[in-house]
């Protein structure tokens, strides 16, 4: 997210005069990021791979009046990635997950995981870092996972990227701020059912093989607030860290998970 040159509005609650890039915004957290992002008056730019989909949700935003562009882009792809910031700066959201015990994962399964959830990331920044900077007000929203924060029982190449997100959360947080870039990271939990996996998936958890719905249901009976998240409660935290009123939150890790990472024996005393 960079300020633009028209500078933010005197509302402290408004992203006009900005620009944002969400990377994979057209399905779930990312679709909800963009629409709340657009929403508040930013300039969007967007991409996933597929461009039918692509086409679509740009259809959608235009015909509800938000100024969205996009561009196809495997965000795995150094070279891709690099034509991609030839048009914009900021946050990243795509990831791959594979939950499987840690004896399973193959090589290039984990250099896979590594290279989509953390090496784009950390290269986007690198790439977004002079737009950022010259914008005299940047802000950078990882979106990670409790499970970066947690152990949820399988998926440890999964878990091993958003936790080094975290941690470079914190890194840049401090590196950047001469720069007065802000970087935070937002790390869900919100709705294993409809998201991330397909519903044929088995799951491996701790050798134990569980359906989605077994999963989800011990997911749900380990949070507080007793049901899954949406998309829209992740991106309106996104929105808030972008904004002019958040200007002195940096380097934080902010679970949304209905309480799931700060729950001891509930509900079971
Ligand atoms: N949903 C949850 O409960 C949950 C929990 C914890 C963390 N998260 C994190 O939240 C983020 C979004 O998750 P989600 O559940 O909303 O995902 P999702 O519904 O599967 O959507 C993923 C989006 O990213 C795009 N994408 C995937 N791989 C990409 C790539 N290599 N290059 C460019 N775009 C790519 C997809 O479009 P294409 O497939 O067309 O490229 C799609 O727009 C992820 O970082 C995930 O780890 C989600």
């Amino acid at each position: 997210m960079a300020e633009g040159n028209g500078g933010f509005s005197s509302s402290g609650w408004s992203l006009r005069g900005t620009t944002a890039l969400v990377t994979g915004g057209t399905r779930g957290i990312g679709y909800a990021v963009v629409e709340e992002l657009a929403g508040l008056g930013s300039n969007v730019h967007t991409c996933s791979r597929n461009e039918a989909e692509l086409d679509k949700c740009l259809r959608e935003w235009h015909a509800k009046g938000f100024a969205v562009t996009g561009s196809v882009c495997d965000g795995s792809d150094r070279a891709q990635r690099e034509q991609l910031m030839e048009k914009v700066s900021s946050i990243f959201n795509g990831s791959l997950i594979s939950w499987k015990p840690t004896v399973d994962f193959t090589a290039a399964e984990y250099s896979t995981i590594m290279t989509t959830n953390l090496e784009s990331a950390y290269h986007l920044c690198q790439l977004a870092h002079p737009l950022l900077k010259a914008s005299g007000a940047g802000s950078i929203v990882f979106i990670s996972s409790v499970a970066g924060v947690v152990s949820l029982g399988t998926g440890s190449i999964y878990a091993a990227t958003k936790a080094a997100m975290n941690q470079l959360t914190k890194n840049l947080a401090c590196e950047w701020a001469k720069d007065n870039i802000r970087s935070n990271s937002v790390a869900p939990c919100i709705d294993i059912l409809h998201t991330h996996m397909p519903d044929f998936l088995l799951l491996n958890i701790q050798n134990l093989v569980a359906t989605k719905q077994d999963f989800f249901e011990s997911v749900i009976s380990r949070t507080p607030l007793r049901r899954p998240g949406e998309p829209k409660e992740v991106s309106s935290l996104v929105a808030f860290l972008c904004l002019p009123v958040a200007s002195y939150i940096t380097g934080q890790v902010i679970c949304v998970d209905g309480g799931m990472t700060v729950n001891g024996f509930y509900p079971n005393i």
